[in-house]
């Protein structure tokens, strides 16, 4: 139902969903949850926490920690009421298909996170060999529980700015082939192969986009000093991947849908001699989207991408209620306050966007 007024003035949009968070937990959800639920009605939560959410057991615990977060939060009753997280299994070297029949009917679970072990933050207890997840991904076909890549080989050997093509290659083409029926997103892709490779297989395989992979480069992470505040896995490519995936975000393919990867670090975490991977764009991310959007004149094309696609994908309804943007400058907040008096410094701190969130 985009309503576009005043000549691109104003836009409205179905509420948003993210369908790639990272929201961390205990003390941390004061500050991210809020954030989250401030723009989006139903958010993925990414199970990488220390210890990571390893049975639906953990996920009911995770969830619960989360809404009592939201219901200390200041937010409106009416966000509140609209926030649904779900939750996602981390799959390990020891999950059995009895954990994945257990997620499917606990009715929490909404996917099952695979990182190769070693690929990013919290990835230690991830997966170390992709041929012995078999069983699992049969159940997960059985139950329709789609499977969330983090699509990167981790050999030492594998220059980092080639590892996702190289796991498109190497892993994605033999688990399609084997599991030809199991739901996959790519998530957070970075390069114009994976959207390809997205785009050539059939409606079962879609991918995720971050903010930062459409507005930004490995131009912008290196050149003239590094930035610590773009370094994210998987990393930043060339222009020509940034080109290549505004492209396909928006195109209308319903192959592609918002998830932030927001993944926040404290700024001593972020700015250190080796620092953390991750972007933190949560409480601005719908500006973010729109000034990508906007930067190629598809603005019309936002609200497939953040608000329709990615329910399409998973079976489930739209949302009922809007957010309007309006092309009025805001800047980006410099850090916001995060627990034990460390803070959060977000993907373009302190610069100006050209779209904010009306009201
Ligand atoms: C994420 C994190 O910090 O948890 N970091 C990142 O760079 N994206 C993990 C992930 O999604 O890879
Ligand atoms: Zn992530």
């Amino acid at each position: 139902m985009t309503s576009i007024t005043d000549s691109f003035k104003e836009l409205t949009i179905l509420q948003p969903d993210d369908w790639h968070i990272h929201l961390r937990d205990d003390k941390a959800l004061a500050t991210t949850v809020p954030h989250a639920a401030g723009s989006f009605n139903r958010v993925i939560c990414m199970p990488n926490l220390v210890p990571p959410v390893k049975t639906a057991d953990d996920a009911r615990a995770y969830r619960e920690r989360i809404l009592q977060y939201l219901q200390a939060s200041n937010l409106s009753a009416e966000r509140q009421a609209a926030f649904d997280p779900r939750m996602t299994l981390y799959l390990t070297d020891h999950t059995t298909a009895q954990d994945i029949e257990a997620a499917a009917k606990s009715g929490i679970v909404q996917a099952v996170k695979l990182y190769p072990a070693g690929a990013t933050t919290n990835s230690a207890d991830g997966v170390t060999d992709i041929n012995a997840c078999a069983d699992v991904f049969e159940a997960m076909e059985k139950y329709n529980l789609p499977l969330l890549l983090h699509g990167e080989v981790t050999h030492d050997h594998v220059d980092i700015f080639d590892r996702e093509k190289r796991f498109l290659d190497d892993v994605l083409v033999q688990i399609i082939t084997n599991f030809p029926t199991l739901q996959i997103v790519m998530e957070h892709i970075t390069t114009r192969d994976a959207a390809d490779f997205v785009l050539a297989q059939g409606n079962q395989i879609a991918a995720t986009i971050t903010p930062q992979h459409l507005m930004f480069n490995r131009n912008h992470l290196l050149l003239g000093g590094i930035k610590p505040h773009f370094y994210c896995l998987p990393i930043l490519k060339r222009a020509t991947h940034q080109k290549a995936l505004l492209e396909v975000a928006t195109s209308g393919s319903p192959k592609f849908f918002l998830g932030t990867d927001s993944a926040p670090h404290t700024t001593d975490k972020k700015e250190a001699a080796c620092g953390c991977a991750g972007c933190y764009s949560s409480a601005t991310a719908l500006p973010l989207y729109a000034t990508a959007f906007d930067s190629v004149g598809k603005i019309d094309k936002l609200e497939g991408f953040t608000s329709r696609f990615g329910a399409q994908f998973y079976g489930l309804p739209v949302n009922e209620n809007t957010v309007t943007l309006i092309n009025i400058p805001m800047q980006v907040p410099v850090n916001y306050p995060y627990f034990d008096g460390s803070t959060l410094t977000p993907l373009m701190a302190g610069e100006m966007l050209p779209w904010s969130i009306k009201g």
